[in-house]
């Protein structure tokens, strides 16, 4: 698809990797681009930026991502792309002596934003796309969502389940007309990743958001499902599965490598 004349939300979009697709997005002629955040005021200065429109949402309610969706198609019409990007780092602990330990509050989070807010899209989004015959997702997703990421099981197994999600999304509505792409970085210059560490999430290097807002547009030219702005993660995926208990196993030495060095 080409951005150009198109209706565009991005969650997520006040800061970081969000905040790049909504610059990128008005520069390649985006009809409107509506910043839908919790930080009201990043998303009023970008939105500022890019003559877009502001929300102030927290895509774990329903209600809140239903309302995003019925206000931008009643003020500025129909959305052909929804770009479901906001994400939680949080619970990285690579000397955590226990994968399961983390209490359900930080687990319910992560799977509320990074799982249940993209449902919530498509729950809401598909009767309109459907009715007017298709529309585009695009996911932002991370490596860790085909990887793993040593240290953080609850940012792991939900990014996993939000690649569950969107290729039941791209599988069910193709003849809808209706496409998807998940983005899926390893490290990002953001202050999602400044939170953090540094690990083997950045051994490929980190990107710019601008970067990665680039690779998604081309991606979104060819409307591939994989968007990797990492090219590596292809081959890391092919290790994967062609042997996946040695991947296990290299895993495990990343992790205990990790433990050595946050030890000392
Ligand atoms: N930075 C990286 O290295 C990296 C790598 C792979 C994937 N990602 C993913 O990219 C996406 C963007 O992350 P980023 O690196 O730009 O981080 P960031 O912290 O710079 O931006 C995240 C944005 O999401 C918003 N947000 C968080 N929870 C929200 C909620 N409940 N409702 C609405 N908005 C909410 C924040 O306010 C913020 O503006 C995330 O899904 C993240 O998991 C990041």
């Amino acid at each position: 698809m080409q951005v150009t004349g198109k209706v565009v939300v991005v969650t997520g979009g006040a800061n970081g990797i969000g905040k790049a697709l909504c610059e990128a997005f008005h520069k390649a002629g985006a009809a409107k681009v509506v910043v839908a955040d919790m930080d009201a005021a990043n998303a009023r200065a970008v939105a500022a930026m890019v003559d877009g429109a502001a929300f102030k949402c927290d895509v774990a309610q329903e209600k809140d991502v239903s309302h995003v969706i019925e206000e931008t198609e009643r003020q500025f019409g129909p959305i052909a792309l929804f770009c479901s990007n906001a994400g939680i780092g949080g619970g990285f602990d690579p000397m955590s002596v226990n994968a399961g330990g983390a209490s359900d509050e930080p687990w319910q989070r992560s799977w509320a934003i990074h799982v249940m807010a993209h449902v919530y899209a498509a729950r809401h989004l598909i009767p309109r796309m459907k009715a007017r015959g298709g529309g585009y997702f695009l996911n932002t997703i991370s490596a860790a969502g085909l990887l793993s990421q040593v240290g953080s099981p609850a940012y792991s197994t939900t990014k996993h389940a939000a690649v569950g999600f969107a290729e039941n999304l791209a599988i069910s509505h193709k003849a809808d007309n209706i496409r998807v792409s998940i983005l899926c970085p390893q490290g990002v210059d953001t202050n999602m990743l400044r939170s953090i560490p540094k690990g083997p999430q950045s051994g490929d290097g980190d990107l710019t958001p601008e970067q990665v807002a680039k690779d998604v547009l081309a991606g979104l030219e060819q409307e591939t499902f994989l968007i990797l702005p990492h090219p590596q993660v292809l081959g890391y995926m092919r290790k994967k599965t062609e042997n996946y208990d040695r991947w296990i196993g290299g895993m495990a030495k990343i992790q205990a490598k990790m433990r050595e060095e946050f030890g000392k």
